[in-house]
């Protein structure tokens, strides 16, 4: 198979658009809790931009070669679950672009950027487990199914996700370093 010509990028200022193509979207959302109003994503794309400066994780814009097209995006943030701190992992592809692998390649370079990143031992993501899509990146992509569980998104309305987690470290290599 030939390798996938892709990038990932910081958020910036001019990637309102592509927040809108995401997060205003029925079909985009169908498993997200529903498409977001244009100021909830406003607010949202000004949290994006600011996520890199505050030290606890990336959204990251994926660019797709040779012309470098923006086909979607994948982030992680700080999370802590279970006693512990870990990261959150998430990723859209934009309808145009999926199914050809994009989603996969995308999430494995976001892996290789928390493991540079270095503040966590593991990576979790929480997919509803309706989500066929998003659970066949967390297996094509080396994620563990540890269970399922219920959470509360948006508020009012409860989702059935599955608890996948990525080992960015062996099991007992030391905590990474803070500050
Ligand atoms: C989930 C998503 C990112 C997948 O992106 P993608 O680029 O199509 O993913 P890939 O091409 O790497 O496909 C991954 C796997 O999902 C499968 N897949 C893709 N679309 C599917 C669908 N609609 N139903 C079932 N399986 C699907 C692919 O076949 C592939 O598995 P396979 O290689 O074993 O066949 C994309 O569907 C999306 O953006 N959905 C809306 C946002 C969302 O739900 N994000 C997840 C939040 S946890």
């Amino acid at each position: 198979m030939t390798p996938m010509n892709l990038r990932l990028r910081e958020w910036q200022e001019g990637d309102l658009a592509l927040l809108h193509a995401l997060l205003g979207d029925p079909e985009m959302t169908r498993f997200l809790g529903g498409s977001e109003s244009p100021e909830q994503i406003a607010a949202r794309h000004l949290r994006y931009v600011a996520l890199a400066g505050t030290g606890t994780g990336h959204m990251l814009v994926i660019l797709s070669g040779p012309s470098w097209v923006t086909v979607g995006s994948v982030g992680y943030w700080d999370k802590e679950w279970e006693g512990e701190g870990v990261y959150e992992m998430g990723w859209s592809v934009l309808p145009e672009y999926q199914g050809r692998g994009i989603g996969t390649r995308a999430t494995e370079l976001a892996l290789d950027h928390a493991r540079a990143d270095g503040r966590h031992h593991s990576v979790h993501a929480f997919p509803s487990m309706d989500n066929a899509a998003s659970n066949a990146i967390c297996r094509k992509a080396g994620f563990r199914l540890l269970g399922a569980h219920d959470f509360e998104y948006p508020k009012g309305s409860w989702m059935r996700c599955n608890d996948w987690r990525f080992d960015l470290q062996p099991p007992n290599s030391p905590r990474p370093a803070t500050g």
